[in-house]
């Protein structure tokens, strides 16, 4: 298996997005036309979610192969929203295990007219491997690739910094803490990239920032004081335990000391910055309770933003698969 971001892999031949598999090589109109499609499923919290039929006979699977709660479940509601039937299999305990491949188990779900995959794995190069072997009309929808990407989060923090701030352009968007593990913060960096931002941060102790070559542009602040000062937009990330050697961790309490986003020290942002974090949040370790809470915090509305992106993503893909379908056969019907 190749480590193929897919990028050009995401397209058809008529350059439409046929997978969402990075937000590498997406237009900034690409970008923001997705974003507004997603501003049009977002419902006040109270009002009924949004619905319409544009995945009406369509089949998601849901195959992820680490653990999820509300991105597997934001899938969920997304696709059924749009009239999707959904599978969610539980490949924790799966066929994998069992021996099969991955491809044998896509194949047999696409031989039960699943058209939508969507893929979460630890391992790089999964959603691009199986994106080369599905049938022309079938897409796949990258649900978090190791630290490398994690396209539909990239578009839901975007939303969000764009529903409380507006136009990213002048923006100071800090991210905080294991950066180098981060498929959040790499996807956050892409979207942010393309729309243009004022100025992206990483911030974090040496041992969680990612290598040089990476996120070219982005100012590296290793002490908090620095990253924060002046930032619009606060956003704490979990330490990726399951992706590193035990000597890369940093203590709890000395890591919540130096860079925990607290309220004492959110005020060295700008005041009213937006806090922002993907969850699961370690309370305590990244974040305070308090912070989390708080009047500053955005997290529950890139938790509802998640399934408005979804349904975006979902329908635009769909979209493209119409287009591939032959007509059904014309056969006698029986009355
Ligand atoms: C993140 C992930 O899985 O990458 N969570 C999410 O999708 N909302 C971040 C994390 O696990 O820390």
């Amino acid at each position: 298996m190749t480590t193929d971001t897919g990028r050009e892999r995401q397209r058809d031949a008529a350059g439409q997005l046929r997978h969402l598999l990075t937000l590498e090589g997406l237009t900034r109109e690409e970008i923001v036309r997705l974003l507004d499609q997603a501003q049009g499923y977002v419902r006040r919290p109270g009002e009924l979610p949004a619905r319409d039929a544009s995945l009406a006979g369509r089949t998601v699977a849901n195959l992820f192969f680490e653990p999820s709660t509300r991105t597997r479940v934001s899938f969920e509601l997304a696709a059924g929203r749009l009239g999707a039937d959904v599978v969610n299999l539980e490949m924790l305990s799966s066929s994998r295990i069992k021996g099969e491949s991955v491809l044998d188990t896509i194949y047999t779900l696409q031989a039960m007219a699943v058209d939508v995959f969507v893929l979460r794995d630890a391992e790089p190069g999964l959603p691009a491997y199986i994106a080369r072997h599905v049938a022309p009309h079938v897409s796949v929808l990258n649900a978090g690739e190791a630290h490398l990407s994690h396209p539909t989060q990239g578009l839901l923090d975007a939303l969000t910094i764009r529903q409380r701030l507006g136009d990213t352009a002048q923006l100071t968007v800090a991210v905080v803490g294991d950066v180098r593990h981060s498929r959040v913060a790499r996807s956050a960096w892409q979207a942010l990239a393309t729309l243009g931002v004022g100025e992206f941060r990483i911030v974090g102790p040496p041992e969680l920032m990612p290598d040089d070559g990476e996120f070219r542009g982005a100012r590296r602040c290793p002490i908090l004081a620095q990253g924060l000062e002046g930032a619009d937009v606060v956003m704490a990330l979990r330490i990726q335990r399951e992706r590193m050697a035990e000597a890369r961790i940093p203590d709890a309490h000395t890591y919540c000391r130096e860079f925990g986003i607290t309220t004492e020290s959110l005020k060295l942002a700008r005041p009213g910055a937006l806090v922002m974090h993907p969850g699961p949040m370690n309370r305590g370790v990244e974040i305070s309770g308090e912070a989390a809470d708080g009047p500053q915090s955005a997290i529950q509305q890139q938790v509802a933003n998640g399934v408005a992106v979804r349904m975006a993503v979902l329908a635009t893909i769909v979209r493209h698969s119409q287009a591939q379908t032959p007509p059904a056969t014309t056969g006698r019907t029986v009355g």
